[in-house]
């Protein structure tokens, strides 16, 4: 399943090796052009539920490099790490709660093999400017969080919010992770979108049941199928440093039941030491009472690349597809070079369509000039509201196909008939159906559609 994944991520322009010309660079990754709609349609239409739709959250953009006296407050360049163990015999790194230790080296296969497990610091190290010396030593940020904390006064100050209010992000991070891998799952540079939710000390359960159910439900708005989801409490000694309690919504990969999202309960951990490192007050100042207190935190936190391809998981499927009866309306074969009655495969990724990288595509029948006269003014006009697709290349079948394989969800195919009746034909992704729309109606139509 991965490989089919990959290969299509590769193939139709989802998800590329990294500096592939140059053979690559282990586990980096970038997204293409259709990678790159649905990435940005991910964090759009996060950004929208969690922020823009609500009177209590607001939003910050901050920097990647931050005083490096933030992440000693943090606790990150003390904590922040993760068992490294080395085989003597070949000399491979591996995270020692990854592998079964005992079980021998995994490269190797040799036993008894492992050097002492030594913590190693994720946080990724750089240098300010031409000297590299300990001074200039900056971090690249491990995680979007502080910037919240450290922004905290000043965007609660000026947004005018009360308790309870959240600061939300989104942008990438930076980890050294020691086994990076299975595509875009673990890498050492992602994205992330999470939030700080700021609430009076008291309140933090009721905050936390609510937002574990506010992710459970963008899951369900991501097309995720509840079934794969495991909601797992963290025990206490596997916990971040930070956290007072932690549950981790995991889900099966084909690799493995593994982390998708956590939500944390911080208390106030991170504010009161930067309060403490700073000598700035953070707290907040109850407008009613007057009383002044640290507000405490519920972190719910989303890998946007773990996002990104658990949705091209639950949307792939593989269908037969009987060849379509010549004739009927509009478009003659639903198949691909096979003779009418057989059946033939197609790939479909059923991407919810808010989150499809194209919502239609145009395709004159043919390259007649008659046709693109009709189609190329209609696709200009359905840009003007929707990302919209061009194709009037090889066969209806195949384009369809490859339609299919890209998650667009309304194919506008223009044909012979256009010219007379001034109508085109709208085929659904899912479902195969067609519709015969007039050419003034198109965007009405799909407006309709797209809503469901
Ligand atoms: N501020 C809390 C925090 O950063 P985390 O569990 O360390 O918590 C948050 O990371 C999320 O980031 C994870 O739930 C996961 O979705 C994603 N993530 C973490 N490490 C990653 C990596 N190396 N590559 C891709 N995504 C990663």
């Amino acid at each position: 399943m991965m490989d089919k994944l990959v290969s299509l991520a590769k193939r139709r322009g989802f998800v590329f090796p990294g500096s592939e010309i140059y053979g690559g660079l282990a586990n980096s990754w970038d997204y293409g052009p259709l990678g790159v709609l649905l990435k940005r349609n991910i964090e759009a239409a996060w950004w929208r539920r969690f922020v823009g739709s609500r009177p209590d959250m607001v939003g910050i953009d901050a920097a990647v490099i931050m005083n490096p006296k933030v992440w000693e407050a943090s606790g990150h360049l003390k904590e922040f790490s993760d068992p490294l163990v080395e085989c003597k015999n070949c000399h491979s790194r591996f995270r020692a709660d990854q592998i079964e230790v005992v079980a021998g080296c995994p490269a190797c296969k040799k036993k008894k093999s492992f050097t002492a497990p030594a913590q190693f610091n994720l946080m990724f190290k750089t240098f300010l400017g031409p000297t590299e010396e300990d001074a200039a030593v900056a971090y690249l940020r491990g995680e979007l969080a502080q910037a919240m904390f450290t922004d905290f006064k000043l965007a609660q100050e000026t947004s005018r919010k009360r308790l309870p209010f959240g600061i939300a992000a989104q942008g990438k991070c930076f980890r050294n992770e020691i086994t990076p891998g299975n595509f875009i799952f673990r890498t050492r540079e992602f994205n992330l979108m999470e939030f700080e939710y700021f609430v009076p000390p008291k309140e933090w359960e009721k905050y936390f049941d609510y937002w574990l159910e506010e992710m459970k439900q963008w899951l369900d708005f991501c097309g995720v199928d509840r079934s794969r989801l495991v909601f797992r409490e963290i025990p206490a000694e596997d916990r971040a440093h930070y956290s007072k309690r932690t549950v981790d919504i995991e889900y099966q990969y084909p690799f493995g039941q593994k982390e998708l999202y956590g939500i944390a309960y911080r208390g106030d951990f991170d504010l009161k030491n930067h309060m403490d490192k700073s000598g700035q007050d953070l707290r907040y100042t109850d407008p009613e009472s007057g009383e002044k207190y640290l507000p405490h935190v519920v972190e719910p936190t989303f890998g946007l690349d773990r996002t990104l391809l658990v949705v091209l998981l639950e949307a792939y499927r593989e269908e037969e597809v009987p060849m379509a009866a010549k004739g009927g309306i509009g478009i003659p074969t639903e198949s691909v070079g096979t003779e009418e009655g057989e059946s033939a495969t197609r790939v479909v990724l059923g991407i919810p369509k808010a989150l499809a990288p194209y919502k239609a595509a145009v395709l004159p029948l043919s390259k007649k000039k008659e046709l693109a006269a009709v189609a190329e003014p209609l696709a200009a006009r359905l840009r003007q509201r929707w990302t919209t697709d061009y194709d009037e290349t090889q066969s209806i079948g195949r384009r369809y196909r490859r339609q299919d394989e890209i998650g667009t969800p309304y194919c506008v195919t223009v044909d012979f008939d256009s010219l007379q009746d001034k109508k085109v034909t709208v085929r659904d992704r899912d479902s195969m159906k067609q519709d015969r729309v007039a050419i003034e109606e198109v965007e009405d139509y799909l407006e309709e559609k797209l809503k469901n």
